[in-house]
């Protein structure tokens, strides 16, 4: 399904890795409506990830790019703009990493040094894109720049551990840099809250199935798909959402909500 939405607009996507990956949706179907787009992601992808079979299939490139490092994205954003032949109109921030869940650090017994590096990658890095966009100028008045959430910035899901830090924080930044960014270029920056999605850092949370169960069970639509994340997306980059800026999206089926849903009272009903 192509309307064309995005003819015409050119952006950068970060964090497809494989063919799982949120932004691996994303990155297609902005092409799929006509944009121009260049791939980014973290210079290991290159040995653990596909980045380059998608960049192929789409007939464009990959500027790999340490999110937690000034110059890398100093150098993906200026190269960028000589690639594409000027500003861009959408940016898709879509990285997350945990150290201390990827190395089962319960939350009660954090390493700190891990924690500001998670951080780091999954928050600040989306500060420091923006700096940089900002500091060369490269977005369009009316530009459109997203970053992906989860819920557990509002609410305690146990094994999300610190990624529900970063979340809260990836947040406050799109808050923040978005009226910053709003006043002075009418560039609108958000978030997107996605429900639990089966995708190589989705994965890595403890207990992931039942967690993805659950959630399935209370939204009254279900899960949100990674597919559906995607379409949602591009509409957030396309001219029909222009006055829609420093907001938190839930796209999760209606999970956030949710007090419970008739399917979970079935599993808690005594025996008659
Ligand atoms: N999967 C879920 O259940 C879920 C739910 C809500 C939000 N999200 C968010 O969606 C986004 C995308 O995750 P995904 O689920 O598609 O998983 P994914 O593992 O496919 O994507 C995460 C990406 O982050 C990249 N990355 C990690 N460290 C990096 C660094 N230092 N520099 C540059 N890139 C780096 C990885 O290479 C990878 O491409 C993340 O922000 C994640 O927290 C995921």
């Amino acid at each position: 399904m192509s309307n064309g939405i995005l003819k015409g607009k050119k952006g950068i996507v970060f964090g497809a890795l494989n063919d799982a990956s949120i932004a691996w949706k994303v990155a297609q179907r902005c092409v799929e409506e006509g944009a121009e787009i260049i791939l980014t992601n973290a210079p290991v992808a290159k040995k653990i990830g596909q980045t380059e079979v998608l960049a192929k299939e789409l007939n464009t490139e990959v500027i790999y790019c340490d999110v937690t490092k000034m110059e890398d994205l100093e150098n993906l954003v200026s190269q960028s703009l000589e690639k594409l032949g000027g500003k861009f109109d959408f940016v898709l921030h879509s990285v997350g990493m945990s150290l201390n869940v990827r190395k089962k650090k319960a939350y009660t017994d954090l390493n700190y040094d891990w924690m500001h590096t998670s951080i780091d990658i999954s928050a600040m890095s989306f500060h420091r894109l923006m700096q940089v966009l900002w500091k060369q100028d490269a977005v369009k008045d009316w530009g459109s720049i997203m970053a992906l959430s989860y819920i557990a910035a509002q609410r305690t899901f146990p094994d999300y551990s610190e990624m529900a830090e970063a979340k809260s924080m990836l947040e406050s930044i799109a808050r923040s840099f978005g009226y910053h960014y709003g006043k002075a270029k009418k560039v609108r920056v958000n978030t997107i809250s996605q429900s639990p999605t089966m995708t190589t850092a989705g994965s890595g949370v403890g207990g992931f199935d039942a967690f993805y169960n659950y959630a399935n069970k209370m939204s009254p639509l279900g899960n949100a798909s990674a597919d559906a994340c995607a379409d949602y997306v591009i509409t957030m980059f396309s001219d029909y959402t222009k006055m829609v800026t420093m907001q938190n999206l839930f796209h999760d089926g209606g999970f956030s909500n949710t007090g419970i849903s008739s399917d979970l009272m079935d599993d808690f009903r005594d025996p008659e």
